[in-house]
């Protein structure tokens, strides 16, 4: 399967048409940013990690009945996928506080959930992606009331299976932020990627952080801590 036209470049990751309608070919660059754009870089070979191991994840996901939108893995970086219109909602599900869970509530990072809770944001650059409620989503009709059901529930299975997984690589699985999209005869699939750019992932015994938060907050060794994770999981399925 060959790229033809180029349909989007977002921050992570080209989408190029393909000469089948229903299919297109995402290709994992190795540009990051932060912040909605704001802090711009590079981590050298994230693509590849990315790209690799969201498809594994994906694989390992359908094999649970989870569905997404992979078919197969062309190169390092490109991947031929199902063509979906992607549901404009972020999906966050999170075992720890971190993050904007801790800014925005004024607890530490770190305290242990006795359940995973799971958000929305409306996904938009333009007003900076804002959270939103499943009422929200409905009114903005973002989504209808079945398919919000259905995204909650492959979400929480997405935790279930991944939880379980990364612990078995010595990484506790943190928070995550999901995407889903409708094909063309109106299935929810699960798109996007699953990455350590969408994922926190700490070390089990140390508590280092092994995600994009080491390019976030600028606290060095992002490419290493790439690569770790990507050496765990491979040793591990
Ligand atoms: P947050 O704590 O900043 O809301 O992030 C929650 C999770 O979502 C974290 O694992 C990182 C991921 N995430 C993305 O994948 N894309 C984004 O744009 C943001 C803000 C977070």
């Amino acid at each position: 399967m060959e790229k033809r036209e180029q349909l989007y470049e977002g921050k992570a990751k080209k989408v190029f048409k393909t000469d089948d309608p229903e299919l297109l070919i995402v290709s994992y660059k190795d540009d990051a940013t932060a912040f909605n754009g704001l802090k711009k870089g590079t981590i050298a070979g994230k693509g590849v990690i990315n790209n690799k191991m969201s498809n594994l994840l994906m694989q390992n996901l359908e094999e649970k009945g989870v569905p997404t939108h992979f078919v197969r893995e062309l190169s390092d970086r490109d991947t031929l996928v199902k063509k979906v219109s992607i549901v404009p909602l972020e999906v966050i599900i999170r075992n720890i506080s971190a993050g904007s869970f801790s800014k925005r509530y004024g607890v530490p990072e770190g305290i242990v959930f006795d359940a995973p809770t799971i958000e929305f944001s409306y996904k938009n650059d333009e007003l900076g992606d804002p959270l939103l409620n499943a009422y929200h989503a409905l009114a903005l009709k973002l989504a209808t009331p079945e398919e919000i059901e259905l995204i909650k529930k492959y979400a929480f299975a997405v935790n279930d299976f991944l939880k379980a997984f990364w612990l078995s690589c010595g990484v506790t699985l943190v928070d995550f932020k999901l995407e889903f999209g409708k094909t063309s005869d109106g299935k929810i699939v699960l798109a996007d990627e699953i990455s350590p750019d969408t994922c926190r992932l700490w070390d089990v015994k140390t508590g280092e952080k092994l995600d994009k938060d080491r390019f976030r907050r600028d606290l060095g060794g992002v490419e290493e801590a790439y690569e770790e994770v990507m050496k765990r999981l491979l040793g591990n399925l």
